[in-house]
């Protein structure tokens, strides 16, 4: 059976998750408003994303015999100036992520728990995508500045962008 304190930093992981999910999803509102459909559609792929992250965790902790408990989900950002200031709080986000799971490997090693740690290989490997995503886009945003035509040319890649449920583990 898990560790107590294991258990609980993964409980708070989920929550971390969910509140990934809520800030893109808020996000994703946001490029509603301003008309930017295919910058919404990736980010409500990214919502679909973070829920996977989640239950991937959840699901986890019932296979080792855990207890999931859920809390309350922070209050998200709804109010950016650009799309360009968008990106630049997920590339944070993402890093404050790599933080999280950076920790919580660090509380499955003082568990001496080698199933988590090789369960949380998977996050770990995933957040370097997660960063470099971000990473990407922002830079292209910062490449199209003012140009408008440049700026619907991304918003047309990211329409295309399709959520591949990922296999956890
Ligand atoms: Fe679940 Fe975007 O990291």
């Amino acid at each position: 059976m898990i560790k107590e304190t294991l258990n609980n930093a993964i409980n708070k992981q989920i929550n971390e998750e969910l509140y990934s999910a809520y800030l893109y999803l808020s996000m994703s509102a946001y490029f509603e408003e301003i008309s930017l459909k295919g910058f919404a559609n990736w980010m409500k792929i990214q919502v679909q994303e973070e829920i996977a992250h989640a239950t991937g965790l959840y699901d986890y902790l019932h296979a080792r015999d855990g207890k999931v408990v859920l809390d309350a989900i922070q209050k998200p950002n709804c109010e950016w100036n650009s799309p360009i200031e968008v990106f630049e709080a997920t590339l944070k986000h993402e890093q404050f992520i790599t933080s999280k799971i950076s920790e919580l490997m660090d509380v499955a090693e003082e568990a001496k728990d080698r199933a988590a740690l090789s369960f949380l290989q998977w996050y770990i490997k995933e957040q370097v995508e997660e960063e470099s995503t971000a990473k990407d886009i922002l830079a292209k945003l910062n490449f199209a500045g003012a140009d408008t035509n440049a700026l619907l040319l991304i918003d047309n890649e990211l329409g295309a962008r399709t959520f591949n449920p990922p296999v956890i583990g």
